[in-house]
């Protein structure tokens, strides 16, 4: 846990001016709303693997009816800005962050309805026993329901290693089989998976709109030059990819048989 941490403050800035408080990853409460169509958080108790800085993870209480979240994250800095959103709107009784180590998951068996994820994943080398967790810690018919973003295959093609290298956090991004395979291995029942390259493709090229042009300020208020300039270059390099079929965020789920 003594890592430096990549999601550091000046990201987290620039992240939550583009996506919204607390949020480290694109779409805003929609994506969230099409990652969980047709389940049900009502009443249910849900882990977020990877919550960064909240803002989904208080989404899933506020907008989405879950009565207990616990939101689990290997970075000081995003559980630290995550438990200030969860003290800001008051829902310390509704939501735990818990800064975690990297590695198997130290919570009881059987204990969430739904596990969760958001664009996380994609940190974590071991996608097998990452779906084994999954499954060990959901009660009889949860279902893990996951967004992450792939590679359409690996080694990853020209686009997508010019954005990795210009991205520089430690992606481990696998390919859609990979994470069949996994999810598979780890005894899940109705697995889907639903590629979003093309929900995602224009919606980048509006974020790097909004970084070139009537936002550029906003951003600057809250981000160097350089910064902004590098982020811009790296926008352009994911675009590439994702045009290219290279980059291929998606959706899946798998339900533990009851
Ligand atoms: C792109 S951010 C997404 C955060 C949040 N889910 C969202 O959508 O706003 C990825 C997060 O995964 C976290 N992460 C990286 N490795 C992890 C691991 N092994 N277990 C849990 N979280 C991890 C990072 O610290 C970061 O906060």
């Amino acid at each position: 846990m003594d890592n430096v941490d990549q999601y550091d403050l000046k990201l987290q800035l620039l992240l939550e001016q583009m996506w919204g408080e607390g949020y480290l990853s694109p779409g805003g409460q929609t994506a969230t709303q099409d990652l969980l169509q047709g389940i049900d958080l009502n009443d249910k108790t849900v882990l977020d693997i990877g919550c960064g800085a909240g803002g989904i993870t208080a989404s899933l209480v506020q907008d989405f009816g879950a009565t207990k979240v616990t939101g689990i994250d290997v970075e000081a800095a995003v559980c630290q800005r995550a438990q200030q959103i969860v003290e800001q709107r008051g829902l310390q009784e509704q939501i735990s962050i818990m800064h975690v180590a990297p590695g198997p998951i130290s919570l009881p068996d059987a204990h969430f309805d739904i596990v969760f994820s958001k664009d996380a994943i994609l940190h974590i080398t071991d996608k097998q026993a990452l779906a084994r967790d999954a499954f060990r810690l959901l009660k009889p018919g949860g279902w893990f329901v996951a967004s992450d973003w792939l590679v359409h295959r690996n080694p990853p093609g020209p686009a997508m290693q010019a954005y990795l290298k210009l991205e520089d956090l430690d992606f481990d991004m696998a390919t859609p089989e990979d994470y069949q395979y996994a999810l598979e291995q780890a005894g899940f029942n109705h697995i889907t998976m639903q590629d979003r390259n093309s929900w995602y493709t224009p919606v980048a090229k509006h974020e790097l709109e909004r970084l070139q042009g009537d936002e550029r300020e906003a951003f600057l208020q809250v981000v160097s030059l350089d910064y902004l300039n590098h982020s811009i270059a790296t926008w352009q390099a994911m675009i590439t990819a994702l045009e290219a079929g290279e980059h291929c965020p998606h959706h899946f789920r798998g339900q533990k048989a009851i």
